[in-house]
C-alpha cells in the first residue's frame, strides 16, 4: 500500500521509517474514531430531555478506571518514543564494514568520490545490500542530502563534516535532492543514486578513469603543502606524530580527551588552535582557505592510512 502514496521503499532504513509512520497513522486514526464515536454516542444519549441516568459515577470504579487508562497511554507513548528514537539512532552510526563515499556539495551540484578515487557529479553508484557511509561537507552554504527512496535526509554544512549512511535493498535509479534552500538554482540541485548488483558495481568501478586513490593523493599533498616539514619523522620541529593517530583517543592541552576521527583531523587543519595536543605548542598555522574540501578529504585519508600501518586498524 505504501507504493501508492509514498516513494519506493529501497533501503533498510526506509522499512523502519515506514513501519513507524504507518503504525502511528493507524493509532491516530483509531483514537480519532474513538473520540468522534464517543462524542456522537454521548450527544445522542444525553440530549436534553432523554431518560439516561445522570449524576455521580461510583467513586471506586472511576478511580481505577482513571489510573488504568492513564498508565496504558503512558506506556503506549513511551513505546512510540523508544521505537522512533531507536530507528533514528541506528541511522546515525554506520556499520564498521561500510563502503565510504565522500560527498562535497556546492551551488549547485553534488560531487561524490569513491575510496578508489573515482569521482562522479550529480550521481552516485552503489552496490545493493552493502552499507554505504557518506562523509559530507559543503564548499559554500548549507545544503541537505535527501534521498526519498531511502528515507534519509542530512544537512551538509560548510567547514564541518556530517555523516549519514544507508543500505540499499532494491536495484534501480533513485532521485537525490537538495532539501535546504541554497540559492537561485536550489531546485535544480538534483542527482541520481544508481543501485547496482555487486558484480555490476565492481565492473562499473573498474572502468572508471583511474585516479589515484584518496590516500595516495593525500600523501602527495602532505609533501607539496608543507605538512611534512613539521610532521615527518625526520623533522626538527616538535609536532605531533601522525602515525597511528586515527581512531585513537588524544589528550589535549586543556585536559580534555577527544577521539581522532575525520572531524577532529579536519578541525586540526583548519582551526589548529582549537584542540591542541597535550605537550605541544600551538604553533601550527591554519590552512583554512588554503586547502579545498577535496584536498582535506585526501589528507585525512592519508592520515588514516598511517593508522593501519602501525596495526591500529580500522
Ligand atoms: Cu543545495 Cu538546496
Amino acid at each position: 500500500m505504501s507504493s501508492l502514496f509514498m516513494p519506493p521503499e529501497a533501503s533498510t532504513h526506509a522499512v523502519h521509517v515506514d513501519a513507524i509512520f504507518i503504525g502511528i497513522l493507524i493509532l491516530s486514526a483509531l483514537i480519532t474514531i474513538a473520540v468522534f464515536a464517543l462524542i456522537i454516542v454521548f450527544a445522542v444519549r444525553y440530549r436534553r430531555g432523554s431518560q439516561a441516568k445522570r449524576g455521580k459515577l461510583p467513586e471506586l470504579v472511576s478511580r481505577e478506571f482513571e489510573i488504568g487508562w492513564t498508565t496504558a497511554t503512558l506506556f503506549l507513548f513511551v513505546f512510540l518514543f523508544w521505537w522512533a528514537a531507536a530507528a533514528d539512532l541506528t541511522g546515525l552510526t554506520a556499520p564498521a564494514n561500510a563502503i565510504e563515499i565522500h560527498v562535497v556539495a556546492k551551488q549547485w551540484m553534488w560531487k561524490t568520490q569513491h575510496a578508489s578515487g573515482a569521482r562522479e557529479i550529480n550521481a552516485l553508484h552503489v552496490p545493493i545490500g552493502k552499507p554505504v557511509r557518506l562523509i559530507m561537507t559543503s564548499q559554500d552554504v548549507i545544503h541537505s542530502f535527501f534521498v526519498p527512496a531511502f528515507r534519509i535526509k542530512q544537512d551538509v554544512l560548510p567547514d564541518r563534516q556530517t555523516e549519514t549512511w544507508f543500505q540499499a535493498t532494491k536495484t534501480g535509479v533513485f532521485p537525490l535532492l537538495c532539501a535546504e534552500f541554497c540559492g537561485t538554482d536550489h531546485s535544480m540541485m538534483r542527482g541520481r543514486i544508481v543501485v547496482m548488483r555487486p558484480e555490476d558495481y565492481a565492473k562499473w568501478l573498474t572502468v572508471q578513469p583511474q585516479g589515484d586513490d584518496l590516500a595516495h593523493q593525500g600523501a602527495q599533498l602532505f609533501v607539496s603543502r608543507g605538512c611534512s616539514g613539521c610532521h615527518a619523522e625526520a623533522s626538527k620541529v616538535h609536532a605531533p606524530k601522525l602515525e597511528g593517530l586515527y581512531g585513537r583517543s588524544v589528550q589535549l592541552a586543556d585536559g580534555r580527551h577527544v577521539t581522532a576521527d575525520e572531524a577532529y583531523i579536519r578541525d586540526s587543519m583548519l582551526q589548529p588552535k582549537k584542540d591542541v595536543t597535550a605537550g605541544y605548542e600551538p604553533i601550527m598555522p591554519s590552512y583554512a582557505g588554503l586547502l579545498d574540501d577535496g584536498e582535506i578529504d585526501s589528507l585525512t585519508a592519508y592520515i588514516r592510512s598511517l593508522a593501519t600501518s602501525t596495526g591500529d586498524a580500522r
